[in-house]
């Protein structure tokens, strides 16, 4: 049976067939040849990408090539403040710093207070930019080199990216942007503007440098369609063609459909700044179980981990493979039960989290270092 789905960048909808999206976006998967040659740079290869959760990309063949001859590249990816961080949001992050640190890359983080504002009737300016500074603290507290990271909130640096939005702008149509982002008649103008500031950072590190430096975006897939509209302008201004490589989403604690989205409610998240009473309630209630009905049936016929949102999670927050088998394994084999489970992915949450919370409260005094202002 066909389920539907829908990815955009503001809504990702039903059960997502990624094959099929990748085909739908003109994407590549990436293959086994390619994963061989980042090894061949980066030595023991991110879980991330042993698992297949970055699973797709465009040209990362080209860029991988450049940077054997020789070629710097720059790292880009963002955050868009409606609300405090989530889980679902710090997996690309994660990744980001593995890539920053293995090819000693910039990395150029965008966060758009601009777009909140304008998309989210509840927001105010004043709430999306402190958002956004809030959040900054997030992506800091990972362990980004202040030296090579650089963070603007869009308002904040708008003269330098309204400068660089207005060339990619001029060459998009009204009727491209309906197409590729779906807005309609009653979408609001600064929408359709929009985009061009999302564009508009994969062209900064040559703008800002004189030379041409690709762009790496490591993101979630639904940001994707961004980027063929900044790749189909990107020659007629003179900038190379960005790369990127694309996630799938973490999927909501509630059922195994869709990413994880704040807008769907709260107990479908984990947010950073939940407490450890918050994540295990929230872990015992909500995360939607793989397990059988009873305990019996369980110990005699084993749980299904490919369903199991704790399992699910695990494989995108255990680094280490031989525990992530061995619950598979347990689990499938009912020795393990679901609350047995879910506690595992409770202590891994809180014990990361705490770290995170230090972290954050570290990066309060840094922060100055990392920001790009006008
Ligand atoms: N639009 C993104 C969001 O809502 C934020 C964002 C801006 C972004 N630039 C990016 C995300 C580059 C990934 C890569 O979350």
């Amino acid at each position: 049976m066909a389920k539907d789905f829908i990815v955009t960048p503001w809504e990702v909808k039903g059960e997502v067939d990624y094959d099929k999206l990748v085909k739908q976006f003109g994407t590549s998967i990436i293959s086994d040849n390619l994963i061989n040659k980042i090894e061949k740079h980066t030595g023991k290869l991110h879980y991330m990408l042993r698992r297949k959760i970055f699973f797709s990309h465009r040209d990362l063949d080209i860029l991988l090539k450049e940077y054997e001859q020789g070629k710097k590249f720059a790292l880009y990816t963002g955050r868009g403040p409606s609300g405090h961080t989530h889980i679902g949001h710090l997996i690309p992050w994660i990744f980001t710093k593995w890539l920053q640190d293995v090819f000693d890359a910039p990395l150029y983080f965008q966060i758009t207070d601009d777009e909140k504002f304008l998309c989210k009737p509840n927001l105010s300016k004043e709430e999306t930019n402190k958002l956004g500074y809030e959040n900054a603290l997030d992506l800091i507290a990972l362990g980004f080199d202040p030296k090579k990271t650089f963070i603007f909130v869009d308002t904040d640096y708008s003269k330098t990216l309204y400068n660089v939005a207005i060339q990619i702008a001029k060459k998009v149509t009204a009727s491209n942007a309906k197409s590729v982002f779906g807005f309609t008649n009653e979408t609001n103008i600064g929408m359709y503007f929009w985009p061009a500031m999302q564009a508009a950072p994969c062209f900064l590190p040559s703008i800002l440098s004189g030379e041409k430096i690709r762009t790496l975006i490591p993101a979630a897939i639904d940001q994707d369609p961004y980027w063929r509209i900044a790749r189909d302008v990107a020659p007629k201004l003179g900038y190379p063609k960005t790369a990127a490589i694309h996630c799938s989403f973490l999927p909501a604690l509630t059922g195994p459909s869709g990413k994880m989205s704040t807008s769907e409610g709260e107990q479908s998240t984990i947010f950073t700044t939940d407490d450890e009473k918050t994540v295990k309630n929230k872990i015992m209630k909500y995360a939607f179980s793989g397990g059988k009905d009873t305990l019996e049936e369980h110990r005699k016929h084993g749980g299904n981990p490919d369903i199991d949102i704790s399992y699910q999670w695990l494989r995108f927050l255990e680094e280490d493979d031989k525990k992530l088998k061995k619950i598979y394994d347990d689990y499938s084999s009912g020795k393990l039960l679901s609350g047995e489970l879910k506690q595992i992915l409770v202590n891994k949450l809180n014990n990361f989290l705490k770290k995170h919370r230090e972290n954050k409260e570290k990066a309060k005094k840094q922060l100055d270092k990392f920001i790009l202002k006008d």
